[in-house]
């Protein structure tokens, strides 16, 4: 495991670009594993400002993002497909065709979830995967739980996240209850991760996945496991 403490969010986010670039720079038809949330909204403004430079090119990229939410109407501002439109997918010339996210819209959510970890399977699996941290351990919405969930799965979402993603909506209530999210193994599976962490309200969990107990109760303890898990975090106080 790699842990690099940044100065700042746009040192971090830079950081974290600047591995995604040298990803697709060496490899142009890679899979890039996208996350939504605050954490990784300064690394895509990055990769925008390179794309623009003519450095990086998305032309050949595939990605698939971590996560839904279930239920929102499609072209829902709040969800998680038009969040990554409108943060990353419009400024860059990724073919909108390989943009990936799990629908939270189908009749049938289980078919959902095999055909998502099936889809991941035939792309050959996840280059690179970027991940934020929720402050209850969750990584994608893989919420605490007695055991970690391996494949794509539906998830009720904890107190803590419909919280923290109210500020997302008009009122907590609006908030949806249940996720479509990629499990514990397509993520273990990506050949190399990053997990970005900005914010002192991180510290504790973050402490806590990286030098804890390797337990469900915190599901990003599990990346201790990873073979290729780079860390870049921007708190005060030093891992
Ligand atoms: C987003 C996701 C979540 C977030 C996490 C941190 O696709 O899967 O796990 O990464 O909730 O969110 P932020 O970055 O908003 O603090």
């Amino acid at each position: 495991m790699k842990v690099i403490k940044a100065k700042d969010y746009a040192d971090l986010s830079r950081k974290a670009a600047n591995i995604i670039s040298a990803q697709v720079i060496m490899n142009p038809k890679c899979v890039l594993g996208l996350a939504t949330g605050s954490s990784p909204i300064g690394t895509y403004k990055q990769l925008i400002e390179w794309y623009n430079k003519d450095d990086v090119d998305f032309s050949g990229v595939t990605s698939v993002n971590l996560d839904e939410y279930v239920g929102l109407p499609e072209g829902h501002e709040q969800s998680y497909r038009s969040f990554m439109e409108e943060t990353f997918f419009k400024h860059i010339n990724i073919n909108p065709a390989s943009t990936f996210l799990p629908d939270g819209n189908v009749e049938d959510l289980e078919k959902e979830c095999a055909r998502y970890d099936n889809l991941i399977t035939d792309l050959g699996g996840i280059d690179i995967q970027i991940l934020g941290l929720g402050h209850n351990g969750h990584i994608g919405f893989n919420e605490p739980d007695d055991a970690f969930e391996k494949m794509t799965n539906i998830v009720d979402l904890g107190e803590t996240t419909i919280q923290a993603n109210a500020r997302f909506f008009a009122s907590e209530e609006e908030v949806p209850k249940k996720a479509i999210t990629m499990g514990i193994r397509a993520i273990m599976q990506a050949k190399k991760i990053i997990l970005v962490v900005n914010g002192n309200d991180k510290y504790d969990i973050l402490k806590k996945a990286l030098t804890g107990a390797i337990t469900p109760h915190v599901p990003a303890s599990v990346l201790q496991l990873h073979a290729d898990l780079t860390v870049i975090y921007c708190c005060d106080q030093e891992i």
